[in-house]
């Protein structure tokens, strides 16, 4: 990698054990950032650390529970209390829920939104004052499910839209303030979470046909990295509350 667009940078990216955010870790750190990697699998997370710092990253596992306020507020103190800044603030973490609608349990809709939109809020709010001393910014991630409706798949659909209006309306709120608000939307991609998912059963297949991606059957965790970096990067000054879609054309039929 011969771009160091994050030296001297300092960033805290959620999900960081898995897929997403760990190739969002591992991108940023090869560009110079220093990273407090935040999960809520601890076992994953130390593993998967110890295997970028062996490599020389500035990578520092943080466990966290992003449905709770107070882990979300302690992280980000910790991030600043090691690098003595934030630039980026990666909301990343996530949970997908497959159901029938009416079958979706009351704690079931909670934790969904808890995860996906409560997370990225407290996160935010903690992260804000810090980001803006450094004219940093934040990404969030949505999913092609916060564009278009996905059947069976309702209370993530939901979550995902809130994400992507939360990101528009802190985007407008800071933009003043110097400091940027993006959202990522991927379509289909190859991480854990979507590994040997179904949808339920008795579920009407045919609806899926509508939802396929054009060029291929989906993306690696490093792509969306790549372009989660740029948002991320001064290469995109100019770009904030933006809808990043990242799904091989699923969504633009
Ligand atoms: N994989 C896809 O196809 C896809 C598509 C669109 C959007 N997304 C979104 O991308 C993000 C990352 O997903 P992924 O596919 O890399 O999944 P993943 O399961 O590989 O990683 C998700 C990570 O979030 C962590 N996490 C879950 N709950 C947490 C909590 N309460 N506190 C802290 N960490 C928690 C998990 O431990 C895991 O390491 C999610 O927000 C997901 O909704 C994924």
């Amino acid at each position: 990698m011969s771009r160091r667009r994050f030296e001297g940078k300092a960033a805290l990216i959620t999900g960081a054990a898995s897929g997403i955010g760990l190739a969002t870790t591992e991108r940023l750190a090869r560009e110079g950032a220093r990273i407090l990697a935040c999960d809520i699998n601890a076992e994953l997370l130390d593993k998967e650390v110890a295997r970028l710092a062996e490599q020389g990253l500035a990578v520092f596992a943080h466990s966290l529970n992003v449905t709770h306020a107070g882990d979300c507020s302690s992280a980000v103190e910790a991030a600043v209390a090691r690098f003595g800044r934030l630039d980026f603030l990666g909301n990343i973490a996530g949970t997908l829920l497959f159901r029938h609608f009416t079958e979706i349990a009351d704690a079931e809709w909670s934790r969904v939104f808890d995860i996906n939109v409560n997370g990225p809020f407290y996160l935010s709010r903690a992260a804000l004052p810090h980001l803006e001393k450094t004219k940093g910014n934040i990404v969030n991630i949505s999913s092609a499910a916060g564009v278009i409706g996905v059947p069976y798949n309702v209370a993530y659909s939901a979550s995902k839209g809130a994400v992507l209006m939360m990101t528009k309306a802190l985007a407008v709120e800071y933009g003043t303030r110097g400091v940027r608000v993006n959202v990522v939307c991927p379509g289909h991609v190859h991480t854990p979470m979507t590994a040997g998912v179904r949808p339920p059963e008795g579920a009407d297949l045919a609806l899926f046909g509508r939802l396929s991606p054009i060029v291929l059957p989906g993306a690696s965790p490093a792509e969306i990295a790549a372009s989660i970096a740029y948002l991320a990067s001064d290469e995109a000054r100019f770009v904030t509350g933006s809808t990043f879609v990242i799904d091989g054309g699923q969504t633009a039929i």
